[in-house]
């Protein structure tokens, strides 16, 4: 069983891309095993003063709840062709932490956008931060859900395109049989 770890990208409460990730948990193939990470929004800004008083205990969380994973995908809107800064800022979080709880996980990355680039964007940016992390990234198949005004449910948290749902649940079949490759390296 891959234990999988979904974080989002976007703060707030009507979010389409948190809509999409909610919905990830429920379209795993039987090898998988999704969790929620706590959101973003949960971490104080990165500051190393805060740091060098202690781990604040939102941040201890998040970086507990990754150590004990074995691969993560990424749910997240594009802000200005990059990285939310919530999101960016919880990376920053956990890169504070030796050995860093990211590294050496597989990741994949959806992004999700009312737009119809899909938010295209912001793969590049993450791919480059979570390189950093020395995070095995799967870039292809590739995840951009564009137009995503029309395919979710932001009340119920799930995908209402059937396409949609289609192509995804495929995604997470290709992103078991990339975690799995790995843990057989
Ligand atoms: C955006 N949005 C946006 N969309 C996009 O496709 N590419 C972009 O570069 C940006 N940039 C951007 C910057 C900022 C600061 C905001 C607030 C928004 C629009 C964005 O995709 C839209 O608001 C989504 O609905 C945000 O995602 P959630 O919160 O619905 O998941």
């Amino acid at each position: 069983m891959i234990k999988i770890g979904i974080l989002e990208g976007s703060l707030r409460r009507a979010s389409l891309s948190r809509a999409v990730a909610r919905a990830a948990t429920g379209l795993v193939p039987e090898g998988m095993q999704a969790v929620a990470l706590p959101n973003p929004g949960s971490l104080p800004l990165f500051n190393q003063d805060i740091l060098d008083e202690g781990m604040p205990d939102p941040a201890a969380a998040m970086i507990a709840a990754v150590e004990d994973l074995d691969a993560i995908l990424i749910v997240t809107p594009e802000y200005n062709w990059s990285i939310p800064g919530g999101l960016k800022n919880a990376i920053d979080w956990l890169s504070r932490v030796n050995p860093n709880p990211l590294a050496r996980k597989p990741a994949a990355i959806w992004s999700v956008s009312p737009g119809l680039l899909g938010g295209a964007r912001v793969h590049e940016s993450l791919r480059q931060t979570l390189h950093c992390q020395e995070v095995i990234i799967m870039a292809k198949p590739e995840v951009q859900v564009a137009g995503a005004k029309g395919k979710v449910d932001v009340e119920a948290g799930q995908i209402t395109n059937a396409e949609t749902e289609t192509f995804l649940r495929g995604h997470l079949v290709a992103f078991e049989a990339f975690c799995q490759s790995w843990r057989r390296a």
